[in-house]
């Protein structure tokens, strides 16, 4: 008798330890808020630099404009600032300014970045913006 009840305590027990410990993970991977924004600093230079990020955004880019502008060449995409999130990996929003042979605009551009793999990709590219606007979630 007294064993069936210390055995019961102890499944009991071993169900709760199990709960919380995939509570507690499954909190770690939700995925967290935009942080503020940052002026753009060397990694999202760095970022931008990296061939697999300049030539989709400039394609994307590209695609995504007026029949005015995308007549005209895109020449560089200059990060200004970003917001950073937290997705098993990290969510970039970039504002950059894009230049052609005589103008600019604002683009924002979505960049996913796991490091640990060396792996990055251009999500989403979304423009063009009001100039003082602080990139959002899009
Ligand atoms: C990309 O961004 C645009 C503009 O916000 C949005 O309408 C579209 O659904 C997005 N596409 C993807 C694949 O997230």
């Amino acid at each position: 008798m007294h064993c069936k009840i210390f055995l019961s305590f102890l499944l009991l027990s071993l169900f709760i330890t199990t709960c919380l410990a995939s509570e507690r993970k499954r909190s770690k991977q939700r995925p967290g808020g935009l942080s503020q924004e940052k002026p753009a600093d060397e990694t999202i230079r760095e970022l931008f630099r990296d061939p697999d990020v300049s030539r989709p955004a400039k394609r994307q880019i590209q695609s995504q404009r007026d029949s005015t502008s995308s007549r005209r060449r895109i020449r560089k995409i200059k990060p200004l600032a970003y917001k950073s999130q937290v997705v098993s990996g990290v969510m970039y929003y970039v504002r950059t300014r894009v230049t052609d042979r005589d103008s600019y605009q604002i683009w924002w551009i979505k960049i996913y970045e796991q490091s640990w793999n060396d792996y990055v990709k251009v999500v989403n590219v979304t423009g063009p913006q009001d100039e003082d606007e602080e990139v959002a979630y899009f």
